[in-house]
């Protein structure tokens, strides 16, 4: 029997290139993107509830990831109509959490031929053969992947935690530094350990009230809240 070879984009890597039709129109991925980051999110299937309690909050949100230059493209394996009567039924008809009459207005892929969520690794025979699993691909304003995380079928995603890699990914460009456990703007980050002992040593006996150095390798400094978001955010 001939071997399957399955092949998944990996960080680092620049994202996949496709078209593709969506709910907003066609998208030719990720050039239409270039100069924003960019989520791309798969959910399971249209009409089921863990994915609609996802869409009412990551639509809630999307104008707080859009300030922040983060668009949102959505994809699951259905069909164009489906997406279109989902997204119709969650505005009509559902309530989650307080939100409600909530408008999808982020594009959502159509995927029945699967090629775009093969492309992506997001079908895992393993979890299911007919649903994509929830990837989430975060890809910077030069078309690079930079964080990609998984879920499986039966857990909801945290929102909060999708934000706070957006603003991390970006402190770390805007900054040159790297963000600790549980890191949010305002906590203290680390700075990148030096490349040689002398710079190492020469960087611990510098210490001052902004940066700490434990010992060689773990050295932190502070990064004023306003500061991240001044840099990050668009007015
Ligand atoms: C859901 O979104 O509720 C769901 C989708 C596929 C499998 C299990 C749950």
């Amino acid at each position: 029997m001939e071997e399957q070879v399955v092949t998944m984009p990996r960080i680092g890597e620049k994202a996949p290139e496709f078209k593709a039709i969506t709910t907003q129109g066609e998208i030719n991925f990720p050039a239409d993107y270039k100069g924003s980051w960019v989520i791309l999110f798969s959910h399971p299937a249209d009409f089921t509830p863990v994915c609609t309690s996802e869409f009412i909050t990551f639509a809630s949100m999307e104008k707080q990831f859009n300030e922040a230059n983060c668009k949102l493209v959505g994809l699951s394996v259905d069909g164009l109509y489906s997406h279109i009567a989902w997204l119709r039924t969650i505005k009509e008809k559902i309530e989650y959490r307080g939100m409600k009459n909530v408008e999808v207005t982020f594009p959502l892929i159509e995927d029945i031929t699967m090629d775009v969520a093969t492309k992506y690794g997001m079908m895992m025979p393993g979890e299911s053969n007919t649903k994509a699993v929830r990837a989430v691909f975060f890809i910077d304003p030069k078309g690079i992947i930079r964080t990609i995380i998984y879920y499986p079928l039966s857990l909801g995603r945290n929102f909060e935690e999708l934000y706070r890699v957006v603003i991390a990914l970006q402190a770390a460009d805007e900054f040159g530094v790297a963000t600790p456990a549980d890191w949010r703007p305002g906590d203290d980050v680390i700075v990148p350990t030096a490349g040689t002992c002398g710079v190492a040593k020469e960087r611990m006996e510098k210490q001052d009230d902004n940066m700490k150095c434990c010992d060689w390798f773990f050295c932190t400094k502070k990064l004023d809240k306003d500061t991240v978001l001044k840099k990050i955010l668009k007015k």
